[in-house]
């Protein structure tokens, strides 16, 4: 396995997500607005797309592509890890505008419009560059050992941010709100530990 190949997978994961969250943000205005619906996908930015994602790469792949000579004070290292903390306040932007909006306080739903677009605005161009110049450098980067090891620090981080067997039931949740959201279904059937068949 690359040292990328479950961040690129979860990159797919984050996009569909990423949709979802703006197909509910269009039913704003209906008269029964998704709340739990934005609460859920609230949920699993935080959870899977942050907690998760963002943990392995902080955690695990920057590190080590430090070890490999890419500084993290500069550079695109850099640049993603501010992206990251760019993006938990937007989160936290949305998460305030949300219980605004439970509060009955009617602004919250343009500060909610608002927050989503800049976060899902942040996140696309955020995983472009991942996928276009930081992860080619990391695969390119990193022996083929350092790329076995990380697969199991992932997993450990999957367990820490979601618990035991937290990365699939999170896939399913996933699933099914971007299924509720009125976004494409699944591509492909998953084995019990989230992963698609090769
Ligand atoms: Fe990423």
């Amino acid at each position: 396995m690359s040292p990328t190949e479950r961040l690129d997978q979860e990159h797919a994961h984050i996009q569909r997500l990423l949709a979802a969250l703006e197909r509910l943000v269009r039913r704003l205005h209906d008269e029964d607005p998704p709340l739990d619906g934005l609460e859920e996908a609230l949920g699993l930015l935080r959870g899977f797309a942050d907690a998760a994602h963002h943990g392995k790469e902080e955690r695990h792949l920057f590190p080590a592509l430090g070890v490999a000579g890419l500084s993290n004070e500069v550079g695109p290292v850099a640049v993603m890890l501010l992206e990251h903390d760019a993006g938990r306040r937007e989160l936290d932007d949305i998460a305030e505008a949300l219980g605004a909006l439970r509060a009955g306080v009617p602004e919250g739903a343009g500060r909610l419009a608002r927050a989503a677009s800049r976060y899902a605005a942040l996140m696309r161009d955020h995983i472009d560059k991942e996928d276009q110049v930081l992860f080619p450098m990391a695969r390119e980067l990193l022996p083929r050992g350092v790329a076995a090891a990380l697969a199991g620090e992932y997993a450990r981080v999957d367990e820490e941010a979601l618990g035991p067997g937290g990365y699939a039931r999170a896939l399913a949740r996933l699933d099914a709100l971007v299924a509720a959201a009125g976004g494409p279904a699944a591509p492909r059937a998953r084995g019990p530990d989230g992963s698609r068949p090769s």
